[in-house]
């Protein structure tokens, strides 16, 4: 199992192991253009393509990308089912190249509510890709936060129910948690300018960097995501410690902070 955030220091590594992202803005930047949402979330496919790149070449070990979310069912049903072909085409057509490229692919949510095509392509496709190892992609459908918890607690009260007043902890739940087998995103980056989590991972954002930019999905590509990964450099990770104790702990070396862009210093080196 992963470190748990609250129940010990976790590693803060200066290029994020685990990066979550709220693809957001599709819609709008196709308004911007006279263009119908679909071609906003076609070009949105492109930015998951560079985006995937982008992480493999920068040694990310963990990209989570949050696709369909429970509440989306709610958008109109001709956008749903687009969404849903965008996302059998990418099962179909991508997974072979991601395959050959070291990804392994996990797709996590309440699949039950998709058709059977989609349920068995997603199974072919994170069986395909089970032994890979350069980068876990985690795409969320039919995703929502409270739904994990809530799964995770029945499953855990199924297979061991508890004693009827003890208590349950954390560790006892975290193996039945979706992403169990990956650590703690460092970075969550949510794009289109809102500031919200809506219902992502809930559980697994406890001490993560959140990076809110401006700039809509489609437009997101490796600068931006450097940007973001600056930005997360500079921050002091804590994990509720004081700045002092993160300090006495720090194994900085002298001179670093020269390669980092301006305003920023290395401070999540120091409990590396
Ligand atoms: C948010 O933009 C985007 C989505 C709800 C869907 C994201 C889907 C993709 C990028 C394509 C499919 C993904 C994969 C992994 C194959 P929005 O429509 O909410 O934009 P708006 O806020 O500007 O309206």
């Amino acid at each position: 199992m992963h470190k748990s955030s609250t129940l010990a220091v976790p590693d803060a590594p200066e290029i994020p192991r685990h990066v979550a992202i709220i693809m957001d803005g599709n819609g709008r930047w196709a308004k911007r253009r006279h263009l119908p949402r679909f071609a906003g979330h076609q070009r949105g496919v492109e930015a998951v393509r560079t985006a995937i790149k982008c992480c493999v070449d920068r040694g990310i070990e963990y990209l989570t990308l949050f696709a369909f979310s429970s509440e989306n069912w709610r958008r109109p049903a001709e956008e749903v089912a687009l969404l849903m072909e965008l996302f059998t085409g990418a099962l179909t057509k991508e997974v072979v190249k991601m395959h050959r490229n070291g990804v392994r692919l996990r797709v996590i949510g309440d699949l039950g509510r998709f058709d059977s095509r989609i349920q068995s392509l997603i199974g072919e496709a994170e069986r395909m890709t089970a032994g890979n190892t350069r980068l876990t992609l985690t795409i969320a459908a039919n995703y929502g936060g409270r739904w994990d918890v809530l799964q995770a607690l029945s499953r855990l009260v199924k297979d061991k129910p508890p004693a009827a007043d003890g208590p349950i902890a954390e560790a006892d739940l975290a193996p039945y948690l979706s992403m169990s087998y990956a650590p703690e995103p460092d970075l969550f980056i949510r794009t289109g300018g809102e500031h919200r989590i809506s219902n992502f991972l809930l559980w697994q954002l406890a001490y993560t960097e959140l990076y809110f930019t401006d700039a809509l999905w489609p437009d997101f590509d490796a600068e931006l995501l450097d940007q973001a990964i600056a930005w997360y450099r500079g921050r002091e990770r804590r994990f509720g410690r004081t700045s002092e104790q993160v300090e006495a702990g720090g194994r900085q070396k002298k001179g670093e902070d020269a390669e980092l862009p301006a305003g920023t210093s290395r401070r999540t080196r120091v409990n590396a």
